[in-house]
């Protein structure tokens, strides 16, 4: 397979635009697309601050800013994706919605293309469905922030073509990411070990055993995480995190994995965590509310 030149990265929320960063800064020309209009241009904003603050802080040449800049493209239309050698897309975490979109991808993109979503959980063999190429339909699962997390979980479906896995590890790799590789089941590894975690922290603040800062205090002394589970949740986005549960619930089938009654609620009140300003955190109020570490 012909190495990636060209990127398109469908959806340029938190984790679009991060990913867009990314393979900027590693020589790739790089379609942003998205559906609103404000988004797409918070994204090429936040891209090109990220990468100039590296030439403020010496680790990057004025030239390598102008050449990753100036290879970042925005558009709202998928036709302009036909140059594209690699789509990721990271849009809502909804099945309907994606695979909506990879029945429409496919039609726009050229027959080599590989088609990655960056989904936490939803299966990539019904994605890959959606679309006449299940044999380049693969999952590339970064972490948030996707500049700044080493790791990059790799989930084959069930007709992933063996050309299909090595050409998005090289890609990884040349993001400078350690690869894992799952399996195509509900949350795959890091989402079906972590979500259940923040959920239960989310049902121990709903059954009153704790305030929200001794939970991510405990956490956060007591197991050396770096964040409280509740801190990770607000961080992640409640919505998020709620549809992670859904996907767990549906696909596993057991009841350990029904989303706790206060992540239904706080999602239905629209706190969804730092990126609406209020989550189970509140970081509207003053300077420390901002911080939650910084209160405990
Ligand atoms: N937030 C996290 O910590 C995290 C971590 C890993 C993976 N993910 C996954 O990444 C994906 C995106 O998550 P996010 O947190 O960046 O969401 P987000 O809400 O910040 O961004 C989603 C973006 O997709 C755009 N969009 C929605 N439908 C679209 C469509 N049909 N076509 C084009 N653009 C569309 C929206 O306008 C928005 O800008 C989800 O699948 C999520 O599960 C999230």
């Amino acid at each position: 397979m012909a190495e990636t030149k060209t990127v398109g990265v469908v959806g340029n929320g938190q984790m679009g635009s991060g990913i867009a960063q990314l393979a900027a800064l590693h020589g790739l020309h790089v379609w942003l697309l998205d559906t609103d209009p404000d988004a797409l241009s918070k994204a090429r904003k936040s891209v090109t601050s990220n990468i100039h603050r590296l030439v403020s802080k010496g680790h990057l040449s004025q030239a390598a800013f102008n050449d990753a800049v100036g290879r970042l493209y925005c558009t709202s239309k998928l036709e302009e994706l036909r140059e594209a050698d690699f789509v990721i897309e990271a849009i809502v975490e909804s099945e309907d919605v994606k695979k909506k979109l990879f029945l429409e991808v496919d039609k726009f993109v050229k027959s080599s293309a590989i088609l990655a979503s960056n989904t936490s959980s939803i299966s990539i063999t019904r994605l890959a469905s959606a679309t006449s190429r299940p044999s380049q339909v693969i999952g590339m699962h970064f972490m948030n922030p996707p500049p700044i997390m080493k790791l990059v979980e790799i989930v084959r479906g069930a007709d992933t073509s063996d050309e299909t896995f090595y050409a998005t590890r090289a890609l990884a790799e040349r993001f400078g990411k350690t690869v894992i590789c799952s399996q195509d089941f509900s949350g795959f590894i890091v989402n079906r070990i972590l979500m259940p975690m923040i959920n239960e922290a989310i049902h121990t603040l709903y059954t009153g055993v704790a305030t929200k800062e001794d939970i991510d205090t405990g956490m956060k002394l007591g197991t050396n995480h770096p964040m409280g589970p509740l801190e990770l949740a607000d961080f992640i986005g409640l919505d998020v995190c709620l549809s992670i549960m859904k996907v767990l619930h549906a696909g596993l089938g057991e009841s350990k994995y029904a989303p706790c009654p206060l992540l239904v609620q706080y999602v239905d009140a629209g706190r969804l965590g730092r990126k609406r300003g209020i989550g189970v955190y509140d970081y509207r109020k003053t300077p420390e509310q901002v911080k939650p570490s910084a209160r405990l």
